[in-house]
Order: structure tokens, then C-alpha cells, then sequence
């Protein structure tokens, strides 16, 4: 992103910081960042430690930006864009990182019809691991395309979609996938515990094979069953487990859970568009 482009964040917790210490570390001008929040103790940290600019109110915020993204809970979405509201120059690019909730709904609430992207990042961002997917709506240019992509690929690898409702899909695998390897990982550390090992032991076995396979199915260049396949020896422990899990039907299992995760994405994404 020409590092002229000022971006200015609405809220600043969690995964704004992620964003604003990806972009710095990637060499982004600080200066050229704006961040407005109503806690002015965050703000006051915010600018002491990343040296950004600092707004206790949105608007001033968006006068002073370029890219202005979206980076409050879902519920106070409406609130803010009613602030804006005409208000916005139309050469503005919004980007949302707000779970659910539409671009119709959120230009609606805006009062017109303005460049957007909507992103669904996930929270290894925090450690610029993240993984991200965006969609952009028929007014983003091509320009506005590559400043949404660079701001979001400073914490993480970046997949477009073309349709909207796939990022409901990209919510229920990578936004709230963090969750079922952490449930991945709490269940294999009670289960070597209930093995005899002693709980950091059983904690760091459990983390450090889930870093470990997801370092070689990254680096090997071959699919995670091609993977499996080779760590599976006839008859022998792997495969036994393997087998186990299947008894249980692990596939169906997580087909069951990702379906779930996408049909509460869409009831949320109807209740809190609904607001006006
Ligand atoms: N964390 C994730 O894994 C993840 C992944 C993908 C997308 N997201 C989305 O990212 C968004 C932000 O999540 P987060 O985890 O960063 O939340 P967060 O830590 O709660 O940050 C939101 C910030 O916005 C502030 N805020 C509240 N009302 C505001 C207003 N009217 N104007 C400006 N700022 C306001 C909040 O202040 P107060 O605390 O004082 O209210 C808070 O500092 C959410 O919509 C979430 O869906 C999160």
C-alpha cells in the first residue's frame, strides 16, 4: 500500500492492534495510521506504544482517512455507521472486519452506496499467522483492492471470494477454526494425562505435534491425506487411532460442526442486519 494512503480504525481492540502492528512491522508509516475509540485510556496506549494517531470521535476519524475500517462488535456496527452517515466522501474505502454483518446493510446504514470490502481475518493475526478472506463489492477498484489486500496480508495469507455469502463458509473453517484445534489440543493433552504423563508435559506434547503437522503439511508440498497416509503403517499405533476416530466418525463429526458454525454465521448475519 503506497504508504501516503492514511487508514483509519474504528475501535481499537483486538484485532485492530493485530492489524496496526502487522502494518507497522511490515514498514507502513505510523503516521499514517488514525485509530478512534471511546476508551481514551486504550487510546492514550495505543499511541504511546505504536505511535498512531488518536481520535476520541469517529468522525474526525474519517475526515482524516482514506481506507477507514470497521473493527467494532458486530452490535455497535449500526450506531457507528449512522455517525457517518453522509458524511462519507465518496472516494473513501470502507473495509469490515465486523463478523457477519453485510455490506447491503452496512451501506444502508450509511446512506449510500460506497466502496467496500469485507474481511473475515482470524485470530493468529494477533502473531501475524493469521489467514484471511475477503470479499469486495462491484464499486472497490482495482487500487482499493490491492490497499485492502495489503492491509489485511500484513497479518496473514489472503483468499478472495466472489460471492459474499462464502464468507459465512470462510467464518465457520478459518474465522472460528482456531477453536477446534484448541479443542483438538485440550482433548489430546487429557488424554495423555489420563496416559500417566504429567500435565506440562501432556500440554506441550499435544501443542507441539499440532505446530510440528502443520509446519510439514506448509512445507512438504503434499496434501494433508497424502500426509496421513504416510504416517499411518499397516497395523501399527497410528492407524489403530486412525481407526478409532473413524469408528467415531470424525468426518462426519466435523462436517456436522463446520455446518453449524455456517448456519449460525447466516442467522446472525439476518438478526443483526435487520437493524436499522
Ligand atoms: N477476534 C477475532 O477472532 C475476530 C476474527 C474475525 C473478525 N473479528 C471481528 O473483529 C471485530 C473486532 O473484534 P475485537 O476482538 O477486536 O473486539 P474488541 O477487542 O472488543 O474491540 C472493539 C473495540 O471497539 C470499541 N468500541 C465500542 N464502541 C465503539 C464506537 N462506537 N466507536 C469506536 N469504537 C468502539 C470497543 O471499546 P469498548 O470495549 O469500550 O466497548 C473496543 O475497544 C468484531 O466485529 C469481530 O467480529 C474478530
Amino acid at each position: 500500500m503506497e504508504n501516503k494512503t492514511v487508514i483509519g480504525f474504528i475501535g481499537s481492540g483486538n484485532m485492530a492492534y493485530a492489524l496496526i502492528k502487522g502494518l507497522i512491522d511490515d514498514g507502513f508509516d505510523a503516521n499514517n495510521i488514525n485509530v478512534s475509540d471511546p476508551n481514551t485510556e486504550l487510546l492514550d496506549k495505543r499511541k504511546s506504544e505504536l505511535g498512531v494517531s488518536t481520535y476520541s470521535d469517529n468522525l474526525s476519524l474519517l475526515m482524516h482517512s482514506d481506507v477507514v475500517v470497521f473493527a467494532v462488535k458486530p452490535q455497535v456496527l449500526s450506531a457507528v455507521c449512522h455517525e457517518l452517515k453522509n458524511k462519507v466522501n465518496p472516494s473513501q474505502l470502507f473495509v469490515s472486519i465486523v463478523a457477519g454483518i453485510k455490506s447491503k446493510d452496512i451501506n444502508r446504514w450509511l446512506g449510500g452506496n460506497f466502496s467496500l470490502v469485507r474481511a473475515m481475518p482470524n485470530t493468529p493475526a494477533l502473531f501475524q499467522s493469521g489467514v484471511t478472506g475477503l470479499y469486495a463489492n462491484e464499486l472497490v477498484t482495482k487500487e482499493q483492492k490491492k490497499s485492502a489486500n495489503l492491509l489485511l496480508s500484513s497479518v496473514g495469507e489472503c483468499f478472495w471470494v466472489n460471492e459474499e455469502n462464502l464468507i459465512d463458509a470462510i467464518t465457520a473453517i478459518s474465522g472460528s477454526g482456531p477453536a477446534y484445534f484448541f479443542l483438538l489440543m485440550q482433548s489430546m493433552k487429557q488424554a495423555a494425562m489420563s496416559l500417566g504423563l504429567d500435565e506440562k508435559t501432556a500440554e506441550s506434547l499435544s501443542i507441539q505435534t499440532s505446530l510440528g503437522a502443520s509446519i510439514m503439511a506448509t512445507n512438504s508440498g503434499k496434501d494433508p491425506k497424502t500426509l496421513r497416509a504416510e504416517v499411518t503403517s499397516l497395523k501399527g499405533t497410528t492407524q489403530a487411532a486412525i481407526e478409532a476416530f473413524q469408528d467415531q466418525n470424525f468426518e462426519g463429526i466435523v462436517a456436522a460442526a463446520t455446518r453449524a458454525a455456517y448456519d449460525r454465521a447466516r442467522e446472525l448475519s439476518k438478526e443483526l442486519g435487520d437493524i436499522d
